[in-house]
């Protein structure tokens, strides 16, 4: 029996002291495994006499439920502290700083282009393109602007050297010569914008020689200057964000449009501070008017079946008039800083259903 008890001791010794599961487990097969000492004596009881075997198997049998029992409460007292190892492993410092977000900027330009492009795709329109530089045909005559026309003038033409055969390409002047290519190119019905690169010889705080248009065309039967208003109502609105605000057209002078008009915007300048909506003053932002049915007998459209409306504006401006950036040169001087203050997070991309700008 002394023998009997010292196993016990030991098993519940060497049980207590396992300090992990698989110790725990080298001790389970050990005892109880199919060699294990338990087992062995076990297997001893046969060559007992009767009562012996009686008195022997059920101590056996009860310290073999011990030891099962306690395997198995050290096993659950591992297991709970072993979880507890992990959790404080694993702890998180919620006074960290968060990940720094993604360092680079979307451009005020890109941005407004982008959401030029959200507003009037969704109005059906799509994005047509064409070269920087053009010849004369598609920047000034096709527009209905002949040589010798004032228009040209006003222009200040970024001139190419003259060919063999005395002419000379540009750099487009505007992003009209754009509809001339569209129109020849494509049948009506015609719904297109195009935000693009434009060229003038003037460099001062409020010109650049490099700057933005945006130009849109619409050409089939039964487009009117009802349209052409509601259209660029529901623009400016959405471009602005602003629900009420004032939209004015005012009659004006296109070669390429007749009749013209420019659109303006309310705003008012009280107390010295510019703000878009309900105001006393208006602010011009756009060209526009119905096509000129020279301009399109000049691309093969019939004048008598097709018609329809255009409009141009300026990129920088209405970006700057949108998100208060005072000063033109500042778009193109790759100023990080500038960038950082002005730009727009990449993910954030302009949608109608999105929202525009965050
Ligand atoms: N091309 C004009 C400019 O550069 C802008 C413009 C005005 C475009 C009226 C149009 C339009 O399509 O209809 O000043």
């Amino acid at each position: 029996m002394d023998d009997f008890e010292t196993t016990r001791s030991e098993l519940k010794a060497a049980i207590d002291a396992a300090a992990s599961r698989e110790a725990l487990e080298q001790i389970r097969v050990a005892a109880l495994g199919r060699k294990g000492s338990i087992t062995e004596r076990m297997k001893g009881l046969g060559a007992l006499d009767p009562d012996a075997r009686r008195a022997a198997g059920a101590a056996l049998n009860a310290l073999k439920d011990e030891i099962a029992a306690a395997i198995e409460a050290a096993a659950a007292r591992l297991s709970a502290s072993e979880l507890q190892a992990r959790l404080a492993t694993e702890r998180i410092d919620v006074s960290l700083p968060v990940r720094p977000e993604p360092e680079g900027r979307i451009h005020p330009i890109s941005q407004t282009i982008d959401e030029l492009v959200a507003i009037f795709g969704e109005m059906g329109f799509t994005v047509a393109e064409g070269p920087h530089i053009e010849d004369d045909f598609h920047n000034f005559t096709a527009l209905n602007i002949p040589p010798e026309h004032p228009a040209r003038q006003e222009h200040d033409t970024f001139y190419l050297p003259e060919k063999p055969d005395g002419s000379r390409r540009v750099l487009r002047t505007h992003t009209s010569p754009v509809q001339i290519r569209t129109m020849l190119r494509d049948k009506p019905p015609l719904r297109i914008i195009v935000p693009g690169r434009t060229f003038r010889n003037d460099h001062d705080a409020t010109h650049s020689p490099m700057f933005h248009q945006v130009e849109g065309l619409v050409i089939d039967k039964t487009s009117h200057m009802g349209h052409l208003k509601g259209c660029l109502i529901e623009f400016c609105r959405n471009f602005f964000d602003v629900e009420d605000l004032p939209v004015r057209f005012r009659p004006s002078y296109f070669p390429f449009t007749e009749p013209s008009a420019e659109v303006d915007i309310g705003c008012s300048r009280a107390n010295g501070e510019f703000k878009i909506g309900a105001g006393a003053d208006w602010l011009e932002i756009l060209g526009s008017g119905m096509v000129h049915p020279k301009v399109l007998a000049n691309c093969g459209i019939d004048p008598d079946e097709y018609q329809g409306f255009a409009f141009g504006m300026g990129i920088e401006r209405i970006a700057m008039l949108k998100y208060g950036i005072p000063d033109l040169r500042t778009f193109y001087e790759s100023d990080l800083r500038w960038l950082r203050h002005y730009g727009f997070v990449p993910l954030d991309v302009p949608s109608m259903v999105g929202g525009l700008s965050r």
